[in-house]
């Protein structure tokens, strides 16, 4: 589908908070929900719900939740439902699988591109810790690196799919071939990834993916898919009755359930943004390539606008990014861009946005990063003109 196809009206009518009026160029730190999200909610509140694994029907209809959202999970990301572990957000469920990973005499390689919530809970295993470094103009992470920090004792190496503030998209594939020839896991952070694009977790060539339902339409809710026969060599902490099988021993507590019918109603939305035939897993293919495309077009325009104007500076150029930019306004704070832009009707973000290894690598983070833009599958031509609008001003 070229982009100028994509039915982005229809797309934008799906979603009622889009009719406030605001620009939302904030994905990147969560997107708005379609109706049919909000409505299976309600509707699996509406019609009871009990824990899981009872002997009544209101339990049957939570197992048949949990069923369910696993197997959407797996569409997404290319994996098996049996190895769909849900969870808060990624950050709770990174903690816990590298706690269950990783730990003293083990090495971890962690990157300088990625979100602190990959990068915390390996440096805090008690493992010896290996630093990815970026090309902190460019905002590339060069692949070469990697054969001189990973070696045999090498546990895991631990990359983003994705930049959250400058959409840099690393070769994670070839890096993961560089861990696993030294028999190391790959553990990708797909939560900025997951919303610009078709995902193939194998593909990559992750162990695991982490990724989370905010960022792509649905409820807070946080996921990280792997091989069930991966997860059958991992013993995380878990209560003494709680589910020793798997994908549940990762899972603490009772899970939101009408949360993870969100879920569910969120991949079939992304499945169904654009026409298409076959199986969820191959519509959903289609839909986000679509979406990818007519992001990316858009994209094009934003960038170049903000390029063009004399007092804008913008962070990386990466060769293959997502639709997110992150620039400053001379003379101007990142807050104070913000809220100007916020009184014009146009949500961005400003800091450093939990990439605080990158901000810090570029030098920024101390000085309050910068304002971070970005477009997902809702965002249109009149968003960008704002924002575009909106920082002119600031000349
Ligand atoms: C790239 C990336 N990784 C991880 C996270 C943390 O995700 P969660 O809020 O689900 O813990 C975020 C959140 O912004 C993110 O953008």
């Amino acid at each position: 589908m070229l982009p100028s196809e994509y039915p982005i009206k229809q797309v934008r009518a799906t979603y009622p908070a889009l009719s406030d009026g605001h620009a939302y160029l904030d994905g990147a730190a969560g997107t708005q929900v379609p109706r049919s999200v909000i409505e299976a909610i309600a509707t699996a509140y509406r019609s009871g719900l009990g824990n899981v694994g009872g002997a009544f029907p209101a339990s049957h209809r939570s197992d048949a939740i949990v069923a369910a959202c696993r197997a959407a999970v797996a569409d997404l990301v290319g994996g098996r439902p049996g190895g769909v572990i849900l969870g808060p957000n990624m950050t709770t469920l990174t903690y816990r699988l590298a706690r269950a990973i990783a730990g003293p005499g083990d090495e971890v390689v962690v990157s300088r591109l990625d979100h602190d919530a990959n990068v915390r809970p390996w440096t805090q295993t008690g493992a010896t810790v290996r630093w990815a470094e970026v090309d902190p103009v460019t905002g590339e992470l060069p692949v070469e690196q990697y054969a001189d920090l990973v070696n045999e004792r090498t546990r895991v190496v631990a990359v983003t799919a994705a930049s959250n503030i400058i959409g840099t998209r690393p070769d994670v594939p070839a890096i993961a071939e560089i861990a696993h020839a030294a028999g190391a896991l790959v553990y990708v952070d797909g939560v900025h990834a997951t919303p610009h694009g078709p995902v193939d977790m194998r593909a990559l060539g992750a162990d695991f993916y982490a990724t989370s339902a905010y960022k792509w339409s649905g409820p807070h809710i946080g996921a990280v898919i792997a091989d069930p026969a991966l997860l059958e060599t991992l013993r995380p902490d878990k209560l003494a009755p709680s589910s020793d099988t798997v994908p549940e021993r990762f899972e603490t507590g009772t899970s939101p359930f009408a949360d993870l019918d969100g879920v569910t109603a969120a991949v079939d939305h992304l499945a169904a943004m654009v026409p298409g035939t076959g199986n969820r897993r191959e519509r959903l293919l289609n839909s986000m390539a679509a979406a990818e495309a007519y992001e990316q077009a858009l994209f094009a325009v934003l960038v170049e606008g903000l390029e063009t104007m004399p007092h804008v500076t913008t962070y990386g150029k990466p060769a293959r990014r997502t639709a997110t930019v992150y620039f400053n306004v001379a003379g101007r704070t990142p807050h104070q861009v913000a809220e100007h832009l916020a009184k014009l009707g146009v949500n961005v973000w400003h800091g450093h946005n939990y990439a605080w290894e990158l901000t810090g690598a570029m030098g920024i983070r101390d000085a309050g990063g910068a304002v971070r833009a970005g477009l997902v599958h809702y965002n249109d031509r009149s968003d960008v003109d704002r924002l575009l609008d909106g920082v002119a001003r600031l000349e």
